[in-house]
């Protein structure tokens, strides 16, 4: 786990332990690429390309380990396409048709899950749907980033793969998002972006919490800072649409809860933003 979010979100570690799990903190003094970041810099927040070069270095010295990547695999986004089938299914029973679909990004897979239904019959001309990647603006891979051939972690130990990207060298600013400080974005997503096929758009932390406590405020649940990205564009594409005087279906993915947190809305709240 991220070093920022293992100290920021003990829960989520504690979690993991219930399940049976050990967790270390990454950069971790478990392998060689850890320690040598650790020396440079003790306090060393990780990023998620750095998490996956120490799971690479473990997986190489010990036989019986596996290493299933989540953040950016095509398999993790196939898993979570469960989340459009699902809204499909609500759309047609309730007769909606959405205009716009909006999720945020770490390395794509929630809003892959979420959109790839409709995406297809977008690709296939059958719909005029707006998706919208949000991602955070200290970490601008669609936005401002190249699409080129790049290592999935930080050391390059993985195979390379054609994505948009900050190089992999890339390391975020320590912000409350640990699932968005990912330096690439998936294959897949990325290939659809420069087809056209979706917009990106970046969010920058202050108003994603703004936007996260609103919600709270309203709808008495509390998104994950990840999630908070996904609200803050819906609520800049309600605007437009009043600002233009039409009326437009704007769906989100809630990728996530918030409880688990607290310390992040606390520190905000400390900051006062
Ligand atoms: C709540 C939440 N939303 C979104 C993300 C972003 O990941 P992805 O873009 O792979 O869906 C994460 C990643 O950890 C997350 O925890």
């Amino acid at each position: 786990m991220t070093r920022k979010s293992y100290l920021d979100k003990p829960y989520r570690a504690l979690l993991m332990n219930l399940a049976g799990a050990e967790v270390f903190s990454s950069p971790s003094d478990k392998t060689t690429i850890g320690r040598k970041l650790l020396e440079e810099n003790p306090n060393h927040s990780g990023s998620l390309g750095i998490g996956m070069t120490e799971a690479m270095e473990f997986l190489d010295e010990k036989e019986s380990a596996r290493l299933a990547l989540g953040c950016m695999s095509y398999y993790a986004a196939l898993h979570q396409t469960i989340i459009g089938l699902e809204v499909r299914k609500q759309v047609e029973i309730i007769g909606d048709e959405p205009d716009v679909m909006i999720a945020c990004v770490g390395g794509g897979t929630n809003f892959m899950g979420f959109v790839a239904p409709f995406l297809v019959d977008r690709v296939n001309g059958k719909n005029r749907i707006e998706f919208i990647a949000v991602e955070s603006s200290n970490i601008p891979v669609l936005t401002k980033g190249t699409y080129r051939y790049d290592f999935q972690d930080f050391a390059g130990m993985t195979p390379k793969v054609k994505m948009y990207t900050l190089g992999h060298e890339f390391v975020p600013d320590p912000i409350h998002s640990g699932g968005l400080r990912y330096h690439g974005k998936s294959p897949i997503l990325s290939l659809l972006f420069d087809h056209g096929h979706l917009k990106a758009t970046a969010v920058g932390q202050e108003e994603a919490f703004a936007a996260g406590r609103l919600f709270f405020g309203h709808e008495g649940i509390l998104p994950a800072p990840e999630t908070n990205h996904a609200i803050a564009q819906t609520i800049r594409e309600v605007h437009r649409a009043m600002a233009e005087g039409v009326k437009r279906n704007i769906y989100f993915c809630f990728s996530g809860m918030g409880y688990l947190d607290l310390k992040n809305y606390a520190d905000t709240l400390q900051r006062g933003t």
